[in-house]
């Protein structure tokens, strides 16, 4: 079942972005980087899940590269977890990177984040490479890819 419905993100999501960020990060992005991004879309798209009561349950931005769409960002807030909710938003991004004519998506995640990276792996994504030191604390981030279209929204009622 969705419990929440996808849609563009605008500056005037800009407080309560930064509030889920905050919430999901432990290093989060800065909030002028949201606010740079949202006043001007050119080269990005923010999508947003809301829930009930209109609520952002989570977000994901995803930007072009060529033939292939890299996903930036994506984050749900702990309450809403295990509930489908960044499933729907790469449903989304799916869907937006097949309308740009991308093949591959790609993503780096976190070595250590065993979570996002068993979430990634169920929707298609596979391991390409491995930068060392990617982040600024020093750890390495998996560069993963996935073919367009993904694996998603198989399991969601
Ligand atoms: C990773 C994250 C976005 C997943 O969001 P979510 O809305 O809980 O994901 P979904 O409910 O769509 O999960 C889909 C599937 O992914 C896998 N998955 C998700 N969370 C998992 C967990 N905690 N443990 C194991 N598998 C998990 C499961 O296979 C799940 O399907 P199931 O619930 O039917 O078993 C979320 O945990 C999050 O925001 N984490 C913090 C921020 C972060 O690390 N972002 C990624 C940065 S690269």
């Amino acid at each position: 079942m969705q419990i929440v419905d996808i849609d563009f993100c605008g500056i005037e999501d800009l407080d309560v972005l930064y509030a889920v960020e905050c919430a999901c990060f432990a290093s989060p992005w800065k909030r002028y980087m949201l606010e740079s991004d949202l006043q001007d879309l050119g080269g990005v798209v923010y999508l947003k899940a809301v829930a009930g009561g209109g609520i952002i349950a989570g977000y994901g931005v995803l930007s072009r590269n060529d033939r292939d769409s890299h996903l930036q960002n994506l984050a749900v807030l702990p309450e809403y977890r295990r509930l489908g909710v960044a499933s729907q938003l790469m449903i989304g991004f799916d869907e937006i990177s097949e309308e740009w004519g991308c093949m591959r998506m790609c993503l780096e995640v976190r070595v250590s984040n065993k979570i996002a990276r068993d979430f990634y792996a169920k929707i298609g994504f596979s391991y390409h490479s491995i930068s060392i030191g990617y982040y600024a604390d020093g750890e390495d981030a998996l560069n993963l890819t996935a073919k367009i279209p993904l694996r998603v929204g198989e399991s969601l009622g």
